[in-house]
């Protein structure tokens, strides 16, 4: 027995490496885990390639079969869904509760059963989360929406969901999917104001229309879905993932390295890469799936906003961070999206970057030297921004509670450790 207890697997990072050569990118993690709640839409098999194996899609595969789906892996990166037989509309809280996406097979369970309960929704502790514009979607639509107990519970009117003029508080990413979905099936047309315009909303969107829904207005903040009796199956390809693209051209850019990108969402990734030629890297793209990121000079400090799309995405934020610590001059980090996604700064401290928080936004003093600490990954993209941080530390950095990074990161040690980082996982 040790006197510092363990927290599960860790990193150790050797750092000093400069990341070089290419790395394919998978596909995207918020993408794939709104598209297999999609699956419960349809009593046919919906097949879906290129779903990353992440925990977060491993953790939603269990909770569809909890509910009665079939849930196969014909291939590697290949997941068929077969909702045919779901008999169960209630969600078990321990799978709703492992993360944020597991909450949209409400809309679906809804649309299709009338009925559909489940606990608050899990995921990063990265503010207040809530779900007001789910369930007033649902509401508009119709729906009764009562607490019982922990449970939110949602019922459709006599004869299922009606169309509905719907306006949105906040033009939330897993609100806007869950409610498209349930108005895919509902009676007469919706028209959702204030909705999402992430990519993962609009290839949800895409995925929809393929199982014969009528959403037009893709990419707009005012969304048109004309309700249809039912739907099909299909199989479609999970879009790649942006995230991940940007944490790795964020490595690159910080190493002083270059890295080839394959396989990557470059048309959706403008405010990355913007961010990052202002910061001294080089972005070349070399195709519409394929950019390299360089850089030889030094890092220039810069500021920037976390913002709903097409700004810069607040998943980045803390893996831009990671960078501007090493960045000559003050850097200043406005985050707009979520009230907590701060959870980064105490630990990049403790690896001796100069940074301080207030509130929502971030002060980077740079460069500031890193040395290897022992650490935790505190969420999907804290986990990132210390990843990121230890591959510039002198000497070595054990990051703990790598759960959190298994989350959301595809073998990440494996793409790092191809790209020349010392990453060992124990
Ligand atoms: N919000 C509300 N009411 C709601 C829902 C959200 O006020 O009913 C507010 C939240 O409080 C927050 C803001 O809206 O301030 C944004 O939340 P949103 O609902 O858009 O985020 P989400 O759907 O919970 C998804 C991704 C996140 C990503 C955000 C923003 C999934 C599973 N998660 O979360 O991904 O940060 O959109 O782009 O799709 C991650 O991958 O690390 C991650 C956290």
């Amino acid at each position: 027995m040790t006197a510092v207890q363990r927290r599960g697997p860790r990193f150790t990072v050797q750092g000093g490496a400069v990341l070089r050569g290419s790395v394919r990118i998978s596909g995207a993690k918020n993408a794939a885990l709104a598209f297999m709640c999609a699956a419960l839409l349809t009593d046919e098999p919906v097949t879906l390639e290129n779903v990353p194996a992440i925990r977060d899609a491993t953790s939603l595969g269990e909770l569809l079969t909890s509910l009665g789906a079939t849930v196969d892996r014909p291939a590697p990166n290949t997941l068929r869904i077969d909702a045919g037989e779901v008999n169960v509309y209630e969600a078990p809280s321990e799978l709703i509760t492992e993360n944020r996406a597991s909450f949209q097979v409400m809309g679906p369970l809804l649309a299709c059963h009338g009925y559909a309960s489940s606990v608050p929704p899990g995921g990063d502790v990265i503010g207040q989360r809530p779900i007001d514009v789910h369930l007033g979607g649902f509401e508009a639509m119709g729906a009764v929406v009562t607490r019982e107990g922990e449970h939110f519970v949602a019922r459709a009117p006599e004869g299922g969901l009606r169309g509905a003029r719907i306006f949105m508080d906040y033009p939330s990413v897993s609100g806007t999917q869950n409610v498209m979905m349930a108005a895919a099936l509902a009676k007469g047309e919706s028209i959702i104001v204030n909705a999402a315009t992430e990519p993962e909303v609009q290839e949800l969107a895409r995925l929809l229309n393929a199982m014969g829904a009528k959403v037009s207005g893709i990419g707009q903040q005012i969304m048109h879905i004309e309700g249809v009796e039912r739907l099909h199956g299909t199989t479609f390809r999970v879009m790649s993932d942006r995230i991940e693209a940007g944490t790795y051209a964020i490595a690159a850019a910080m190493t002083g390295g270059d890295v080839t990108l394959e396989e990557a969402p470059v048309d959706v990734m403008d405010a990355t890469w913007a961010k990052l030629e202002a910061t001294g890297a080089t972005i070349e793209r070399l195709g519409e799936s394929c950019v390299r990121v360089s850089r030889s000079g030094p890092l220039r400090a810069i500021s920037f906003q976390a913002l709903p799309y097409p700004g810069l995405a607040t998943d980045l934020h803390a893996p831009m961070a990671a960078l501007l610590t090493q960045a000559q001059g003050v850097s200043i980090i406005h985050e707009r999206v979520f009230d907590n996604r701060m959870l980064y700064v105490g630990e990049l401290r403790k690896m001796g970057a100069e940074i301080v928080s207030t509130g929502s936004s971030a002060i980077l003093s740079g460069p500031a030297p890193l040395h290897g600490s022992r650490v935790r990954a505190l969420d999907v993209r804290a986990g990132a921004s210390v990843m990121l941080a230890a591959l510039v530390a002198q000497g070595t950095t054990t990051v703990e509670e790598i759960t959190h990074l298994d989350r959301g990161y595809e073998r990440l040690e494996e793409k790092l450790r191809g790209l020349g980082a010392e990453v060992e996982r124990s």
